[in-house]
């Protein structure tokens, strides 16, 4: 970074533009193989959530890279550049006011330390989904395992590629044993249970 740029504060705060939306943002980041079922429960939950009147938005591996990040491939150094984005853009949009989604694979620890550590204590939310790799190989939604067995695509995650588990996410869920709903309602009951959502509907 130019040292000749200077961070400006902006007249609407972060806490000014929530309060408008009466809630709490935060970042929701589900984590997990490829066919884990992140983009599944996380588009299922941001459902539930905007018809109980919240505002967020959800930001998934695929259509990020048909954008933003459409120069990335999946080398290592492509996938921390992919999720050092994601991070600060999810930032921007919770300092917008939004209750955020990520759905990435995002298979390094420290890049998702590194986004946990731009959010202050209990927004950032950990989501591990924790679908055993022969149930999302099994499912091959898209065809991509088979084709990395068969050495048509590198780098495949889970096959040629790393995946490092989180230890201690915030939620863990499993889609080879809980349906869709059962993973929805674990996810509000933890919202509900931390305060990042109100029973009644929206905060204040
Ligand atoms: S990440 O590793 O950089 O976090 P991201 O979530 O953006 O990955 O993109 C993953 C999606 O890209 C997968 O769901 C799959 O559809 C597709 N993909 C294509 N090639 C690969 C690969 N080598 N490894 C993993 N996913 C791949």
């Amino acid at each position: 970074m130019s040292s000749n740029i200077v961070w400006h504060n902006h007249k609407v705060t972060r806490a000014e533009r929530a309060e408008n939306k009466h809630q709490r943002p935060c970042l929701l980041w589900f984590t997990g193989l490829s066919g884990s079922g992140k983009s599944t429960i996380a588009n299922a939950l941001d459902v539930a959530l905007h018809q109980r009147g919240y505002h967020t938005f959800l930001l998934d591996g695929d259509n990020v890279r048909h954008g933003l990040n459409k120069d990335l491939g999946f080398s290592d150094e492509d996938r921390v550049e992919n999720i050092r984005r994601i991070g600060e853009v999810s930032k921007l949009f919770t300092d917008a006011g939004l209750i955020v989604l990520s759905a990435f694979i995002s298979p390094f620890t420290s890049d998702r330390r590194m986004v946990r550590n731009l959010f202050p204590a209990g927004e950032f939310v950990e989501v591990f989904m924790d679908t055993p790799l022969a149930t999302c190989e099994e499912r091959d939604p898209k065809g991509l395992y088979e084709k990395a067995r068969a050495g048509k695509i590198k780098h495949f995650t889970g096959i040629d590629s790393p995946y490092e588990a989180p230890e201690r996410p915030e939620v863990r869920l499993d889609t080879s044993s809980m349906s869709v709903d059962d993973c929805v309602d674990h996810l509000i009951g933890y919202l509900l249970q931390r305060e990042l959502i109100f029973e009644s509907g929206q905060a204040g």
